[in-house]
């Protein structure tokens, strides 16, 4: 069977992936993942907090967002062992290619757009094979408009674009009033990908100690539907890859994932949960229901139930929600 896929103009073996978690942050992980069969790795960020905490080894958004995950991440090293700081993060990713033949993914996420600028060219020269620009933010200044957002984040892919001779991909939160044009503006700025959503930890109040608490939890499958959604929306018509990161835990959920239109699907919960080895039960599985349905090349699978080529449009849109809140009263 031919499972290679094509993503931000690399050919990958299948399209199965490692999305930027703690898996990245040391070699011999790295290598499980590449020894487990994901098709590429995407590495942890680097965040641009921890570039200007890099001093006093703090940095206060990873800090939250570990400090829910403490169980699940209690064999990985401490947050200090990780390569702080761009030149760190460099080494790390030469160190990374020495070490798998896959193609290594680097993240960043910026704040200004002097440090977008500066650590991709730095993370380019280490020689990633692409970067993905996590475009992580929560806009809580109430003056700034939806616009000015969109404008930023367009103006970061446009710049970063016209600097870097790599891939480019831009890792996206859902958030926006008009996502589909938001994806195309990225589209329309060079985005040579899309990845299909951000899912990050929401604040929680503990009532007892009336403090804010992280609340963070692994993924399950149904995450996946904001996703495939959306997926199915855009498949076909921008130019840019789309990836798929959030909800996907079994094999079905693989398998729709591509059916929606995305080229690669990344997993992180599930790798979490079940070990770099569950890669191999994706691919398996997605071989195993192409042999059922006759099929020989993922090609053929991609975008089958996207929204260009399902007739049903509206199951997309919103005419199915007055369907499904029918369906509750029978
Ligand atoms: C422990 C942990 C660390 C993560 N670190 C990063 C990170 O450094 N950069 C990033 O873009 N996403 C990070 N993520 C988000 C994942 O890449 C992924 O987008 C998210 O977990 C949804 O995918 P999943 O449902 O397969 O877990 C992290 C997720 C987890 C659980």
């Amino acid at each position: 069977m031919d499972m290679r896929t094509s993503y931000l103009g690399m050919t990958l073996s299948h399209p199965f992936i490692a999305g930027a978690s703690p898996f990245g942050y040391h070699l011999d992980t790295i290598k499980r993942l590449e020894d487990a069969g994901c098709a590429a790795i995407v590495l942890h960020s680097l965040f641009e907090e921890q570039i200007t905490h890099a001093q006093s080894g703090h940095i206060a958004h990873m800090d939250v967002f570990e400090r829910g995950f403490n169980e699940t991440l209690s064999a990985f090293p401490a947050p200090e062992d990780y390569p702080l700081g761009p030149d760190g993060y460099a080494e790390h990713v030469r160190r990374a290619k020495q070490t798998v033949a896959i193609p290594v993914i680097a993240s960043l996420n910026g704040r200004t757009p002097e440090s977008w600028l500066k650590f991709a060219r730095v993370i380019e020269q280490a020689g990633a094979d692409a970067l993905e620009l996590n475009m992580y933010d929560v806009p809580a200044d109430l003056s700034v408009p939806g616009s000015a957002i969109e404008d930023r984040l367009v103006s970061v892919v446009t710049h970063v674009k016209r600097l870097l001779k790599i891939p480019v991909a831009v890792k996206l939160s859902p958030f926006f009033t008009a996502f589909g044009n938001v994806a195309e503006q990225l589209d329309a700025a060079g985005a040579d990908g899309l990845v299909l959503f951000n899912r990050f930890y929401q604040p929680d109040i503990d009532i007892r100690t009336m403090a804010v608490t992280p609340q963070a939890e692994l993924s399950t499958s149904a995450d996946l539907t904001l996703r495939l959604r959306w997926a199915a929306i855009l498949h076909g018509r921008i130019r840019s890859s789309i990836a798929i990161t959030g909800g996907v835990a079994t094999p079905d959920d693989g398998i729709k994932a591509l059916l929606a239109g995305a080229d690669v699907v990344q997993m992180v919960s599930a790798l979490l949960r079940h070990g770099p080895s569950h890669v191999a039960s994706m691919r398996q599985g997605l071989e195993r229901w192409m042999a059922w349905h006759d099929m020989s090349r993922v090609d053929e699978i991609r975008g089958l139930v996207s929204l260009r080529a399902t007739e049903d449009r509206s199951s997309f849109e919103r005419a199915h929600y007055i369907r499904t809140l029918h369906s509750w009263i029978g």
